[in-house]
């Protein structure tokens, strides 16, 4: 793993903005794997501007989404299929027959599931997974306990994440219960992940998932064994990680020719 500490959530997004964008210069083909929620948004905003002031070109990009609540339609303004039209697609030149989000309203969830698993296959597989993590570790939406081989299915969303998730609906009582989520499984599949974690209130959660046993208890500790996991953190996400000095050592000692 590799653990950076950036003074904010701002720069950080621009540093894994910057990792992505060379990717995509590297391999106009990336297949992108995304996150949706309050803590990538300004990673999307990098991205966009990257487009627009230097050209970067996403055109032969194939982006694959986390998760979708079920029973939301993709207009729906709290809806994932939304997020990711109004913060990126919508703003960037990815034809939309090349980005893909669960379909929160399949009738047959287990099939749509599967597809969505050979549909990541038929891509050749994610490049570079976008994470996010929540205050009990989960990501994606593998709540605790979630199996650390799982693929894409359903899921039940604990309570704490439906309380969590409620300022993006007009009112608390409409935040489904239900979700279609990568799996754990599938997330360890990428070639590469860039955990993104902000604030205070992510500290403990990191600190489980980064120093912690692995657990699925702690969905995200199990990227201690993803091959290559970068968790690109702030001073409030870093406070509770014992050995943030080492990390930040490392950091600034990392040889020139590994540097975004
Ligand atoms: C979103 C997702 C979730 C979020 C997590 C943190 O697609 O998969 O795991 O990344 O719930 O959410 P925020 O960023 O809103 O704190």
């Amino acid at each position: 793993m590799e653990i950076i500490i950036l003074p904010s959530a701002q720069e950080a997004c621009i540093y894994a903005a910057r990792a992505v964008a060379g990717l995509i210069t590297r391999k106009p083909t990336a297949v992108l794997g995304l996150a949706t929620g309050s803590t990538p948004l300004p990673f999307y905003h990098e991205l966009v501007r990257q487009h627009r002031e230097e050209g970067l070109d996403l055109g032969q990009v194939t982006t694959f989404n986390l998760d979708e609540y079920v029973g939301l339609a993709p207009e729906h303004p709290a809806s994932y299929h939304h997020f990711m039209r109004e913060n990126f697609f919508s703003k960037v030149n990815i034809p939309a027959s090349q980005t893909n989000v669960p379909d929160g309203l399949g009738t047959d969830i287990p099939a749509t599931c599967q597809a969505y698993e050979a549909d990541i296959a038929g891509a050749g597989g994610i490049d570079v997974q976008i994470l996010g993590i929540g205050g009990d570790g989960h990501i994606g939406f593998n709540e605790p306990s979630s199996s650390l081989a799982s693929r894409t299915r359903i899921k039940t969303l604990t309570q704490r994440t439906r309380e969590d998730n409620a300022p993006f609906f007009s009112n608390p009582q409409e935040v489904p219960h239900h979700v279609i989520t990568m799996g754990v499984g599938t997330i360890m599949e990428t070639r590469h992940v860039i955990l993104l974690a902000f604030g205070e209130k992510k500290a403990q959660a990191v600190a489980e998932s980064v120093e912690g046993p692995i657990t699925a208890m702690v969905p995200a500790s199990v990227l201690q064994l993803h091959r290559q996991a970068t968790i690109l953190l702030d001073e409030g996400s870093a406070s509770k990680l014992k050995r943030a000095e080492y990390y930040r050592w490392v950091f600034e000692n990392k040889p020139a020719w590994q540097r975004v």
